[in-house]
């Protein structure tokens, strides 16, 4: 059956001035609606790759990327996308830089109602008092924050993260995670999560794709059958421990190396 988001047989180069570079060689992902899919594998496999032929940025060489029934050929708007230094505008408030995708993809839409989801988002993320703030007034997590009330407000199809959390220190990228599942279970959303921390793909993904190393195929697919209403404690509980180690595993292979050649 074929999932929400379906990548079949994916396969693409870059050119150039070297001859091609193979870098997607068989990729098979499948995410069903509103489900978290988490990207694991070594750094140059191809991750981001992968994010630019789902959000219809570029197009493979081979194969197919399907979002809801049809192939993806031109970018999106019903896509939106959240990355490690969230570009926001500096002449704009926060409020009015997560309103920003919506002025493009709901003209139509009333400046009250535009306010009013930022403004609900904001809140949910916990920037209630920040709307009138300048981007670079905020901390980093909580720039971040703002982007990622940025990337939803228009209530995209699908949410497409590549290393978001990436440049936050360790106790901020945690907070993170939790607002992360808590604006999912208020506001339903199918995501692909480009990341390279562990623990990040366990506690957010109902599923992690270990990608090989270049030209990266699918390794290895996880179902983390964990509870959804998981709290940062689960990481401790033994079933984590487990899918950890077993993550790390497949990481060690994806970068062909055994556990010794460190
Ligand atoms: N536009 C491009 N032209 C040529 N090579 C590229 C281009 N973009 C990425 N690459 C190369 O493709 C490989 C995969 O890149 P990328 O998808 O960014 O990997 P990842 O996100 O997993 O680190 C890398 O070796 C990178 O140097
Ligand atoms: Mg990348």
């Amino acid at each position: 059956m074929q999932k929400f988001i379906d990548i079949r047989g994916v396969k693409h180069a870059y050119k150039t001035k070297n001859g091609p570079l193979p870098v997607l060689d068989g990729l098979d992902v499948g995410v069903g609606e509103g489900e978290f899919c988490a990207v694991v594998g070594p750094s140059g496999c191809g991750k981001s790759t992968l994010t630019r032929l789902v959000s219809g940025l570029m197009r493979p060489d081979e194969g197919a990327v399907v979002l809801d029934g049809q192939e993806v050929s031109s970018p999106r708007k019903t896509v939106g996308m959240a990355f490690q230094n969230p570009v926001m505008l500096e002449w704009r408030t926060i409020l009015e830089n997560v309103m920003l995708p919506l002025e493009i993809v709901a003209p139509g839409m009333g400046r009250a109602e535009k306010e009013a989801r930022a403004t609900h988002l904001l809140e949910m993320v916990g920037l209630k008092g920040f709307e009138k703030k300048r981007p670079s007034e905020l901390s980093g997590g909580m720039r971040q924050r703002a982007s990622l009330c940025r990337a939803i407000v228009h209530k995209p199809q699908v949410l497409i993260m590549d290393e978001p959390f990436g440049a936050l220190d360790n106790f901020t990228r945690e907070d993170l995670w939790q607002t992360m599942r808590d604006l999912r279970a208020a506001e339903p959303f199918t995501c692909i999560l480009i990341t390279h921390d562990l623990r990040e793909s366990v506690f957010l993904g109902d599923q992690v794709i270990v990608l090989s190393g270049r030209p990266a195929r699918t390794q290895y697919v996880l179902d983390v059958d964990l509870p959804a209403d998981r709290t940062i404690d689960i990481l401790y509980e033994p079933k984590a421990v487990a899918m950890l180690h077993l993550l790390r595993e497949q990481i060690r292979i994806a970068q062909g190396r055994d556990g010794d050649l460190h």
